[in-house]
């Protein structure tokens, strides 16, 4: 029996995510980096018993690196399944990441995909694979740090079911850090504390602001033994910020809540 990923819900994203993939509805989720929704899918996944692939996307990713490609080898040409053929033929849950990044000829294979002809054309091959019931699609983005350019396309998101996501209230991100980090109820209430601290902070132009993975992050340090200081300025200070006046500022924040010795 494999485990399932522990997820401590948001707001009933658990049973919209269950009824969208019984509808055959593809999803987009929307949210800042380090706010759980890689950690979300595998949880549905596992829930739903189907395998999860995941793709990364960058600005190098074509659609062919999606489908599939002829490769040669041994004097021949076979063909070889990229990920979204694979998951399609076995009816997986396909999750792109980021996937405003990939370069636009994507989304000529993602539109019959995550509309009602649930068909995945295979240019290259003559083949039309079409879904299986147990596939579903879900694409993320960071609404935060995408250009205008980079925006989805009005045709593409108008396809997908929408969940918009963001750091988790205090209360549960509590829970989420001493679970994730193996720290006491008490530390992780330190680190949540620090969150909403830094997370208010309009003056400085960071491009993100801490997030729930950085917290754990700090909380893995901590429960290793490192102090509470010397954590938050190596997991999420630093990890925010390379200008030294910005990082300055941070650490007075730290400083202002837990002194010296903390
Ligand atoms: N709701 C949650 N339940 C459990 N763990 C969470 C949750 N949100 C965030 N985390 C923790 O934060 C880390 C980063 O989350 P992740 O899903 O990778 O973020 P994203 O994909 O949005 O960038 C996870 O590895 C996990 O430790
Ligand atoms: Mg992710």
């Amino acid at each position: 029996m494999s485990v399932i990923p522990f997820y401590a819900e948001q707001a009933g994203e658990c049973m919209l995510f269950e009824h969208a993939w019984q509808q055959q509805l593809p999803l987009l989720i929307k949210g800042p980096t380090g706010c759980g929704k890689t950690r979300f899918v595998e949880h549905m996944a596992a829930r739903l018993k189907r395998p999860l692939v995941t793709v990364s996307c960058h600005d190098d990713l074509s659609a062919a690196d999606l489908v599939g490609r002829f490769l040669i080898g041994n004097g021949s040409t076979h063909w070889s399944d990229g990920p979204l053929a694979r998951a399609v033929r076995m009816g997986a849950i396909c999750y792109l990441d980021e996937v405003v990044e990939a370069r636009k000829d994507t989304t000529v294979v993602l539109h019959p995909l995550a509309d009602d002809r649930r068909i995945l054309p295979i240019e290259r091959t003559g083949e039309e694979l079409a879904a299986p019931p147990e596939f579903m699609l879900v694409i993320s983005y960071n609404p935060g740090y995408q250009n205008l350019l980079k925006g989805l396309k009005p045709s593409t998101r108008q396809r997908f079911v929408s969940l918009s996501m963001n750091y988790p209230s205090s209360q549960v991100e509590v829970g989420i850090v001493q679970n994730e980090a193996g720290i006491s109820e008490a530390q992780a209430k330190q680190l949540v504390q620090l969150a909403k601290a830094l997370r208010a902070l309009t003056e400085h132009d960071l491009e993100e602001t801490a997030s729930t993975r950085l917290l754990v992050s700090a909380g893995r340090l901590m429960a290793s033994g490192l102090p509470l200081q010397l954590a938050c300025q190596a997991a999420i200070i630093d990890a925010l910020t390379d200008d030294l006046a910005t990082a300055q500022a941070l650490a007075e924040v730290v400083h202002a809540l837990f002194g010296d010795t903390a």
